[in-house]
């Protein structure tokens, strides 16, 4: 199994370009945080002990998180990869993830946002109830307003999309999640894309970096 990994702020767009990527790669999109929101709205055990770390910004412990990644992983129904989106965020699970049997990272995709765009991105964001489809008001509005144009569920806010939660998330990433991209670049499969341009020119930019790396 190969795996491309998403790295980024939260809000640089690494579910967006997730979305993309799987679609042009055919490889299925994994998103710990949509897993997490998943379990929450189903009510399952994993749902009711990521609650509180959800709704503060706070990242969920590494135990719980392997576990519901490595469980989704073994679901892979025939598909040579995944994207991975939102993990690893702690250098204890991309240890975990290196030391799965059979899995490789072929590429990890720093997505590079400006700290000032950041709550712009997330205050326009709108998700949908039914499967996550992320949108923005202004850069990726949908046809509907407040309606999805996938599934046509309803569109909310995330709760940790509160200005305060943002700060907080930031924090939290340059502490826990930022020494990754050293991690992955000692290991040659580091690549940095600008996230500040529109959402088909970074895709574009990713697909090309993804080429290098492979030819490395
Ligand atoms: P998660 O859901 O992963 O949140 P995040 O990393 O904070 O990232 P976001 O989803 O907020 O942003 P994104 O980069 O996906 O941006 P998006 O594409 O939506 O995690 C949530 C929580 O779950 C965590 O806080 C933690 O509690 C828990 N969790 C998850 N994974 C975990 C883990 N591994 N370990 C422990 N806990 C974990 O884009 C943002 C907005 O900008 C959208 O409105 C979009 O339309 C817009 N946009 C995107 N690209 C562009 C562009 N190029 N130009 C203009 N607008 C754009
Ligand atoms: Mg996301």
């Amino acid at each position: 199994m190969h795996f491309i990994v998403l790295l980024g702020v939260p809000g640089a767009g690494k579910g967006t370009q997730a979305r993309r990527l799987s679609a042009t790669l055919a490889l299925p999109h994994i998103s710990s945080g949509d897993l997490f929101r998943e379990n929450l709205k189903q009510g399952t055990r994993i749902g009711h002990e990521a609650q509180k770390y959800l709704s503060r910004g706070e990242l969920v412990p590494d135990e719980i998180t392997i576990e519901m990644i490595e469980e989704r992983l073994g679901r892979l129904d025939g598909a040579e990869g995944a994207i991975l989106d939102g993990y690893p965020r702690t250098a204890r699970q991309a240890d975990a993830l290196e030391n799965m049997a059979g899995g490789i990272v072929r590429a990890a995709v720093h997505v590079e946002v400006p700290i000032e765009r950041l709550v712009e991105r997330m205050s326009g964001r709108r998700v949908c109830r039914e499967q996550g489809h992320v949108y923005h008001i202004v850069h990726n509005p949908p046809s509907e307003q407040g309606i999805c144009d996938v599934d046509d569920s309803e569109l909310y806010q995330r709760e940790d999309d509160k200005p305060e939660t943002v700060r907080h998330r930031l924090r939290v990433y340059e502490e826990r999640t930022a020494p990754l991209i050293d991690y992955y670049r000692e290991r040659g499969v580091l690549v940095s894309v600008n996230g500040d341009q529109p959402i088909e020119a970074v895709t574009e930019k990713i697909l090309s970096s993804l080429e290098q790396v492979a030819t490395r």
